[in-house]
């Protein structure tokens, strides 16, 4: 396939005032793999304004120079060798700081306000990657120590509480000292190009649009599959499970995108207010309905690859009786005019036998054959949009197969955004900080999407504690429990991989 070549992509306005970046949680697991590496490639860019300085804030006792010997040995791991270039690097470690402060005891945000002295041109961001628990107290002390006014920004990290109630508590909270537009919660998901690349495909050209809808379109699946783990999360996990973990937010994010009205323009609240809807749209699933429209899964102890991988309820952080899921699968049905009719199939779990993420369009067969049947495979067409590991689109055709006669076959267009556009690719989070120091809260989630994500999740959590409280349990390394496979070939549908199979 010929490569797009000497394609730029426009470059919004930069971050015009230089930035004064504090990360709460700065010596924490996120600061460390996502968002110093993500900040050293815009450093190395250029992109962030002369002058930006970088404050990583922890209750650690590290002076700035044992606090840059800490980010050097993780970037070593986290950062690419060929861009780890030690003069760049050297020059991005002068940026950096750290202060000693426990986030919890207002009386110490003096020291982050004398690290901070008010130099008349920064823009402040405060990065609050650490636990939620402390979200409303370090606002509040940010707020009494004076260093918040209109026009500084606050971003927050995922978990936004654990249910309705939890989350509307942080949304209260946070308000009180930062307004909506200030405020920037963070859905990697939505950072990542593949995803973006969806908005792209859809808005950005005629003839898929008349098709997406529920005349067209047969059933959506959305799979994000995992091979790892909880890693060293089993204590967080294990309160969480993968629902809350990645339904409520990374999962319904994608399906939001998939199935949204087109926005008047791609700007902030025109592309929230059609998310918003979606989620407004959602058909609840509760009571008894749970056991039928969901799967929720567990992984045992399995071989994988050769090596023996645990039950979950043996990995460190995990109560022995656990009954935490670590896979799940929904049908959802989404009741407005354009998909009444079309089911959507969320698929997500850990320990799974392939790492890969993809939304699939399925569409409907053809109303009436008119070729000879060959036995043959006849499919549906399907749009399989591929987030990870690959990039790429892909529309599944019938083909002639050349030769005598009209014999059919599938066949592939296949577009590989990697191949497509030989540039380096931006990780989500260098997208997502970019867009928070231009203030463009865009990719970001707002408060009442948030909100009305966790009014559709809590009944299936209080519908599985009253009628599934015990997972159905999976190998680890396989594609999940059996059930994830009668949920939709009970409607007469398959999973992608399985039709792949066939075809
Ligand atoms: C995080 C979840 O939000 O997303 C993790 O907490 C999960 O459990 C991760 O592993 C997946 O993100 P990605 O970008 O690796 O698909």
């Amino acid at each position: 396939m010929n490569h797009v070549q000497g394609v730029k992509a426009t470059e919004p306005e930069g971050a015009a005032r230089p930035c004064q970046f504090v990360i709460f949680g700065g010596t924490g697991d996120l600061a460390l793999r996502k968002l110093i590496p993500a900040l050293f490639s815009l450093y190395r860019e250029s992109r962030l304004t002369p002058g930006t300085r970088l404050i990583a804030v922890s209750r650690k006792t590290l002076n700035n120079e044992a606090y840059r010997e800490l980010l050097e040995e993780r970037a070593r791991i986290h950062v690419t060798a060929s861009e780890f270039r030690p003069d760049d690097w050297e020059a991005f470690l002068r940026i950096a700081e750290h202060v000693e402060l426990d986030a919890s005891q207002p009386d110490q945000y003096t020291k982050l306000a004398a690290a901070l002295e008010d130099d008349g041109k920064s823009q402040r961001v405060f990065y609050l990657a650490t636990l939620p628990a402390l979200y409303h107290e370090v606002c509040a002390s940010l707020s009494n120590a004076g260093l918040v006014d209109s026009s500084t920004r606050l971003v927050l990290e995922k978990p936004l509480g654990s249910d309705l109630a939890s989350a509307q508590r942080v949304n209260r909270e946070v308000a009180r000292v930062f307004d909506e537009r200030q405020i920037f919660r963070i859905d990697h998901y939505l950072g990542k190009e593949p995803v973006q690349n969806l908005l792209a495909l859809r808005f950005g050209n005629s003839i898929f649009e008349p098709l997406w809808r529920a005349a067209h379109v047969d059933y959506v699946e959305i799979s994000v599959c995992e091979t790892i783990g909880v890693e060293d999360r089993g204590g967080y996990y294990d309160r969480s499970g993968a629902l809350r973990d990645m339904v409520q937010n990374h999962l319904l994010q994608l399906l939001c995108l998939t199935a949204m009205e087109p926005p008047v323009r791609f700007e902030e609240n025109a592309v929230r207010n059609e998310k918003l809807k979606v989620l407004q749209a959602l058909r609840p699933l509760e009571g008894r309905t749970v056991r039928e429209k969901t799967v929720r899964g567990q992984y045992t102890a399995s071989a994988v690859d050769g090596r023996e991988v645990p039950a979950y309820y043996f990995e460190k952080g995990v109560s022995a009786e656990s009954a935490t899921e670590t896979f799940v699968a929904l049908k959802v049905e989404v009741d407005n005019w354009r998909w009444t009719g079309t089911p959507f199939y969320l698929r997500t779990g850990k320990r799974m036998s392939k790492r890969f993420s993809e939304i699939v369009v399925h569409f409907k067969p053809v109303a009436h054959r008119i070729f000879q049947d060959t036995g043959a495979p006849h499919i549906s067409n399907r749009l399989v949009i591929q987030l990870q590991p690959d990039e790429g689109v892909e529309l599944l055709l019938n083909t002639k197969i050349p030769g005598q006669g009209m014999s059919l076959h599938p066949a592939p267009l296949d577009l590989n955004l990697a191949d497509a556009f030989r540039r380096r690719r931006w990780v989500a989070y260098e997208r997502l900080l970019m867009d928070v120091l231009r203030g463009d809260s865009t990719l970001f989630v707002r408060a009442d999407e948030i909100e009305t994500a966790w009014s559709w999740i809590d009944p299936i959590e209080a519908g599985w504690e009253a009628h599934y409280a015990h997972p159905t349990l999976y190998k680890a390394g396989s594609m999940g429990p059996d059930r994830a496979n009668e949920l939709i070939e009970r409607d007469g549908y398959q999973w992608h991989e399985a039709l792949a199979a066939d075809s």
